[in-house]
């Protein structure tokens, strides 16, 4: 049984004036390669999922800032509407974490933590850590170790997306939403020098885009 929805390498996705995209980047995407509609339909299925494994226990949802913040807060919308309408209802709380690595299109091979709240407070807790996408698989092994410190009960990583690339160090989360080609990928919060976290869909930045925006 499938556990991800696969985008293939060669997924031709959809052309941009299909689709309502800010003028201001226009020019940079190539195409759109996960609408909007689809990451929302995807979130409901992992919700499911979710609440069907840790149901039982109150949840600590841990989102990762800046990119995971999109996902977050539809996954736990999500979430809340299950709790609502089932016999059963999970509490659910929130903290959050910022951890940055990227600079332009590459890992810095350092992962960064840079504010968030005070990890102690996740001791004995079930622990739900809230990705937008893993690549290297660098980020959530740093997170994983640091978490571990602190004694939580359980711990379960969802990630929106997993990148198929050669760079991965063979991580993989408990939930994944797409696997997605070794493209860089922008929109529904994921950034390129902080940018493009304001478009809704994911798609793909342009050669020139990159050159355009990079630091
Ligand atoms: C991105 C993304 C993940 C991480 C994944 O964060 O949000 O946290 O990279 O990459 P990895 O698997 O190769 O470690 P980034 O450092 O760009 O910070 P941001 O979330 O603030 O955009």
């Amino acid at each position: 049984m499938a556990s991800f929805l696969q985008i293939a390498d060669d997924e031709k996705g959809h052309e941009l004036e299909l689709f309502c995209v800010p003028k201001h980047y226009e020019n940079d995407l190539e195409r759109v390669i996960i609408p909007h509609g689809l990451i929302k339909d995807r979130t409901e299925r992992l919700a499911r999922d979710i609440i069907r494994d840790m149901g039982g226990h109150h949840i600590v949802a841990l989102c990762v800032l800046k990119g995971g913040y999109k996902f977050f807060a539809d996954l736990l919308d999500f979430i809340q509407v299950l709790n609502q309408n089932c016999d059963k209802s999970v509490p659910l709380t929130v903290d959050f974490i910022r951890l940055k690595s990227y600079c332009n299109d590459e890992s810095t091979n350092s992962v960064k933590v840079i504010g968030g709240d005070e990890l102690s407070s996740l001791t004995g807790k079930n622990v739900l850590i809230v990705e937008d996408i893993v690549e290297t698989g660098r980020t959530m092994k740093t997170l994983l170790a640091l978490l571990e410190e602190c004694n939580p009960k359980m711990v379960k990583v969802v990630s929106l997306l997993v990148k198929r690339t050669p760079r991965s160090c063979g991580y993989r989360p408990d939930y994944t939403g797409f696997e997605v080609p070794d493209e860089f990928l922008v929109g529904y919060a994921l950034d390129y020098n902080e940018y493009f976290r304001d478009l809704n869909h994911i798609c793909v930045l342009t050669e020139e885009a990159k050159e355009k925006y990079k630091v």
